[in-house]
């Protein structure tokens, strides 16, 4: 995707490194010794069930989130050092999309722009114009948070990553809640910015089409660990039946899942 002209930022993709991080809330240990590598420029999608871990992984990348044990690195910086955030630059597309509600789109797509001081307000509206009519949204712009449907927000939340220009994008769940043009649209969006820039992104989510369709390498969180790890072509099809239930469960109305849990009564 092409913006408008050449960002004054030099850019410098980032790899990054996750070794042996475990995460207890309390009692609970939701994340496990978990390890992996994204190279510099990589697609790397989180897929798992709901409450594996993924979006508190995420978060530890983001440095939003400070590790029981293990570490993260972005590049060679901790990622829980607050020092971390003003020499990476990352786009967090968190799940509710985490909008300031009493700016207008407009106005949350330049904050960061404004912020950074990385352009005038001529340079800062043609982004931001560029970055909304990508995600039809241009006429939008003067709404409020308030005023948008879930899937708008979501693309508000988008377009927003887009006009930082980040070295890594961190997306949670970017096509929930979106129709199927819209998360197509999403999907060509990721790969485009890959092919074209070559930044990092770690992409969670459940959609399997989004996965398979942008994916360098795919890892499958479950119960807090690595489950698998792989090319898009290694998990078509799985071979370990956790996957293939995770990835094809089978809807059987005679004996549903929930009447295995409902309580028996003598
Ligand atoms: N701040 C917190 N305090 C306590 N427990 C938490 C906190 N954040 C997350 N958890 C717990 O950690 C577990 C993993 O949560 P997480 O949000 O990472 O799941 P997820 O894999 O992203 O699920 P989903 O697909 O539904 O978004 C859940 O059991 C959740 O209740
Ligand atoms: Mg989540």
């Amino acid at each position: 995707m092409s913006t408008p002209s050449p960002s004054p930022v030099a850019d410098k993709t980032v790899g990054v490194t996750v070794s042996r991080l475990t995460k207890k809330f309390g009692s609970s240990t939701v994340l496990q010794d978990i390890s992996f590598e994204v190279k510099p420029g990589e697609t790397f999608v989180l897929m798992g069930p709901s409450g594996s871990g993924k979006s508190v992984l995420l978060k530890h990348i983001a440095g939003l989130e400070q590790a029981t044990s293990g570490e993260v690195r972005l590049g060679q910086f901790d990622a829980a050092d607050p020092a971390t955030r003003a020499k990476i630059r990352l786009a967090l597309v968190f799940q509710a999309g985490a909008l300031f509600n009493s700016l207008s789109v407009y106005d949350n797509l330049a904050l960061y722009l404004r912020e950074h001081r990385l352009y005038n307000e001529t340079g800062i509206r043609e982004r931001v114009m560029h970055a909304l009519t990508i995600l039809s949204l241009e006429n939008a712009h003067k709404k409020f948070p308030s005023e948008l449907s879930g899937g708008m927000k979501k693309r508000v939340a988008i377009a927003r990553s887009l006009v930082m220009e980040p070295q890594l994008y961190l997306y949670d769940e970017p096509t929930s809640e979106l129709d199927p043009v819209m998360s197509a649209t999403i999907c060509e969006i990721i790969a485009t910015l890959r092919e074209q820039t070559a930044v990092t992104s770690i992409v969670v989510t459940h959609d399997r089409t989004l996965a398979l369709n942008i994916a360098d390498r795919i890892a499958v969180i479950m119960d807090g660990r690595i489950r698998a790890i792989g090319q898009p072509a290694d998990f078509m099809p799985p071979t370990d039946p956790a996957i293939i239930n995770f990835f094809n469960p089978i809807i059987n109305l005679k004996h549903p899942r929930f009447k295995q849990l409902e309580p028996t009564h003598e």
